[in-house]
């Protein structure tokens, strides 16, 4: 089993391939039950962003939650802008405490979902999806072989300095997605496509509520730019998602 975690598409687009060349199943950690207790798969991927150069909180609470077989093959698949910090480091490290152990980690630099919040007319350069899809099949290779390679699995300085309680406040205060009333025209699709279910939708406009996992999917996936970070209008030409996902992807549970 592929289980990701993604808001806008990266990583749903590895999980979704990945499957494709292992003949593997690619299934969203939300369409799992939270009194899902037991994953007894042999084989078990895990494909999610970098954020704050760690693995999200959603992705490590589902692991601490689930129980898994010690001799499962396990995997982790960061996708991210440029680098994957200890996001890999922090899975094995919640792996271990239940006596199992990433076998191979992997990370992709494909897009920087974030940069919509400091920067305008982004221009995102996706010739770098292409160059993903070639460590997509090199990956694909070592998991059908179940071959283990532990040397993206380490920790890094920045990593640390950007979890420090303040310097990871901030950011999370600059990634806090928030919604415009006037321009929201109450469609719904943010509250269906958020992968922790923060958003819900009245008969007037989306409301966001206390949990943001700062994914940034309302923000990149909104058809009307209605949903700001720090306040900061969004332009339609820096809203991002991979171009081979679509927002029924996203929605598909
Ligand atoms: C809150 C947040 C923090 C991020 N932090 C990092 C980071 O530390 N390093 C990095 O290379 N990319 C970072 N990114 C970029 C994402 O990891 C990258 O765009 C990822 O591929 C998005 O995956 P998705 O499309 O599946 O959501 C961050 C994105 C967000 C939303
Ligand atoms: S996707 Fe945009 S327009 Fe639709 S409900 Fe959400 S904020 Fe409003
Ligand atoms: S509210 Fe928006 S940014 Fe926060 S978790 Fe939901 S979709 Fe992601």
């Amino acid at each position: 089993m592929i289980l990701y975690f993604s808001g806008t598409g990266n990583s749903l687009y590895v999980a979704k391939k990945l499957a494709e060349l292992t003949g593997d199943t690619a299934v969203p950690i939300s369409a799992i039950h939270e009194r899902c207790q037991r994953i007894q798969d042999r084989i078990i991927g895990f494909v999610f962003p970098v954020y704050f150069g760690d693995l999200p909180d959603p992705v490590q609470d589902f692991i601490r939650q689930v129980r898994f077989q010690k001799s499962t093959y396990f995997y982790g698949i960061a996708t991210c802008g440029s680098t994957a910090g200890r996001a890999l480091k922090t899975m094995d490290r919640i792996l271990q405490r239940q006596q199992c152990a990433l076998s191979y980690g992997a990370v992709l630099p494909m897009i920087a979902n974030s940069t919509i919040a400091s920067r305008r007319h982004i221009r995102y350069d996706t010739n770098r999806l292409d160059h993903a899809d070639e460590l997509i099949a090199a990956a694909a290779d070592k998991i059908r072989r179940q071959i283990r390679d532990t040397d993206a699995i380490r920790s890094s300085a920045s990593a640390w300095l950007m979890n420090l309680g303040l310097v990871r406040r901030a950011g999370e205060r600059w990634l806090t997605p928030s919604v415009d009333g006037e321009r929201c025209i109450a469609c719904g699709l943010c509250a269906r496509i958020c992968p922790v279910s923060n958003i819900i939708c009245t008969a007037k406009r989306a409301v966001i509520g206390s949990h943001c996992s700062h994914c940034l999917a309302c923000v990149h996936w909104c058809p009307q730019q209605a949903v700001t970070v720090h306040g900061k209008k969004v332009l339609a030409e820096d809203q991002y998602h991979h171009p081979d996902v679509t927002a029924a992807d996203m929605t598909r549970r």
